[in-house]
């Protein structure tokens, strides 16, 4: 099943060790925002590194629609020249985000305070996913939304003409939520405040202090408190795009597997809020060196040098989910190839990403030989070992990117072939994938 287009079968074979450099692509979270708050300054806003994946030119559509001017100037080269905050006009058409949960409920958030209509679609996995999370504190704000049973998509929002500011205390682990809030308050009077128990990726906060928004974020025993004033006059900035460490994880993963790899993966965030995988692959045993810290567009970042490693399995703690949210189908793979269980609980929000990622995992792992457990928040896989994974199965990827590209890595270490019955959904956020993997030595063919 694919997205938009035909299915791309894609199969890895066992690979020799993977040596060289793996410079991946920019951040999706911070491409997006980047372009939205870009959209929302008075004024030109010049980005480089931005991710060119199809989630990011999907926003980058609906900005225009919205009524920015959005220029590309070379690889990764970017201005959006914005309205201001309040100054969208009403698009002409249906505004289709694709695959991008983070693209629509962004969206969503900065047009529910303009007394603007909006209808939104996508594809098929981001009709199955779940809006409500995001219309009901925009409810509060004073905007409608009118979608398929169960909140999905289709949906058309009406927004709030006359907006009130809001306090929402976040439900679930959400920066998607959080940040549709913060987008919505900057348009409302007064002092829009977040509150989330469990921090989540913060690049909205740090990005909106950047464009000259008055955020603070306070540490109290019911969590962080954000409060934006709302009604700023953003002022536009240059944006410098680090690379992301979701993407990073693919290539990372690899060498930790692919017996006698040896990589660097250089200018990669390393944002706590971000770190979670990283943090648990030391645990494990990996050789991962953090060479080279230093700060780039207000992000630290390092340069990763990873060999392969001997790996046992561990307990990830619930608490970090949140900062390892799109890891834990590559870090399922891993642990495949570790000795001893590795525990991955506090893990239900897996099962409304761009696939039932828990699902997922295991029927592909199940598939290639590994022995899994799960139930509705939890996923444990029972390690194998070094090169011991005996793979030889074709795995769906249920227009899942982070799905294909996990099955895929598991693939360069196991002993048989592993195919993935789609591999196009790569494209939403690590286009140059296939490319980068072959230079680094994976067998990886198309078909
Ligand atoms: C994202 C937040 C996370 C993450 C997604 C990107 C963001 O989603 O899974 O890939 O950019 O805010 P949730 O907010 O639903 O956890």
């Amino acid at each position: 099943m694919s997205g938009h287009g035909a299915a791309q079968p894609m199969t890895a074979r066992r690979s020799g060790p993977l040596t060289g450099r793996a410079e991946v692509p920019g951040d999706k979270s911070i491409s997006h925002r980047a372009l939205i708050l870009g959209a929302m300054a008075v004024g030109e806003t010049r980005i480089t590194g931005l991710l060119e994946g199809q989630d990011v030119l999907d926003t980058a559509k609906a900005m225009r629609a919205f009524g920015a001017e959005v220029t590309q100037h070379g690889p990764g080269q970017w201005s959006v020249h914005g309205v201001g905050v309040g100054g969208f006009s009403e698009p002409a058409d249906v505004i289709d985000c694709g695959n991008s949960g983070t693209g629509v409920r962004l969206l969503m958030g900065c047009m529910a305070t303009t007394g603007l209509t909006v209808t939104f679609t996508g594809d098929a996995s981001l009709r199955k996913r779940p809006m409500g999370r995001v219309t009901e504190p925009l409810a509060l704000f004073g905007a409608r939304a009118y979608g398929r049973k169960g909140g999905r998509l289709p949906m058309t929002v009406v927004g709030a003409a006359d907006p009130v500011p809001v306090r929402y205390a976040v439900p679930v682990p959400s920066a998607q939520v959080k940040s549709a809030v913060l987008l919505a308050g900057l348009n409302a009077p007064g002092q829009t405040v977040v509150i989330e128990r469990e921090p989540t990726r913060d690049h909205s906060e740090r990005m909106l202090r950047g464009f000259g928004a008055e955020l603070t974020v306070e540490e109290t025993p019911e969590g962080h408190v954000i409060t934006l004033t709302g009604q700023p006059e953003l002022r536009p900035q240059a944006v410098a795009v680090p690379r992301d460490p979701s993407s990073a994880a693919f290539p990372v993963c690899a060498a930790l597997i692919v017996e006698g790899s040896d990589i660097l993966v250089p200018g990669v965030s390393r944002n706590p809020t971000r770190d979670g995988l990283y943090v648990t692959l030391l645990e494990m045993g990996a050789d991962i060196a953090f060479e080279n810290p230093r700060e780039e567009g207000g992000e630290p970042v390092a340069d990763l040098r990873v060999r392969a490693s001997a790996l046992t399995g561990v307990e990830v703690p619930p608490e970090r989910a949140p900062s390892m949210i799109d890891e834990y189908p590559v870090l399922a793979v891993v642990a495949a190839f570790a000795e001893g269980r590795t525990v991955m609980r506090g893990v239900k929000e897996l099962r409304v990403k761009e696939s039932d990622r828990i699902d997922a995992m295991a029927r592909g792992l199940e598939a290639c030989g590994v022995r899994v457990e799960e139930d509705e928040d939890t996923l444990i896989v029972h390690g194998m070992g070094a090169g011991a994974v005996p793979g030889g199965a074709v795995c769906a990827t249920h227009i899942d990117h982070r799905i294909a590209m996990s099955f895929l890595v598991l693939g360069m270490a196991a002993k048989a072939e592993v195919s993935v019955d789609d591999g196009s959904p790569i494209a939403t956020s690590f286009p140059a994938f296939v490319g980068l993997m072959r230079g680094l030595g994976a067998e990886l063919a198309l078909g």
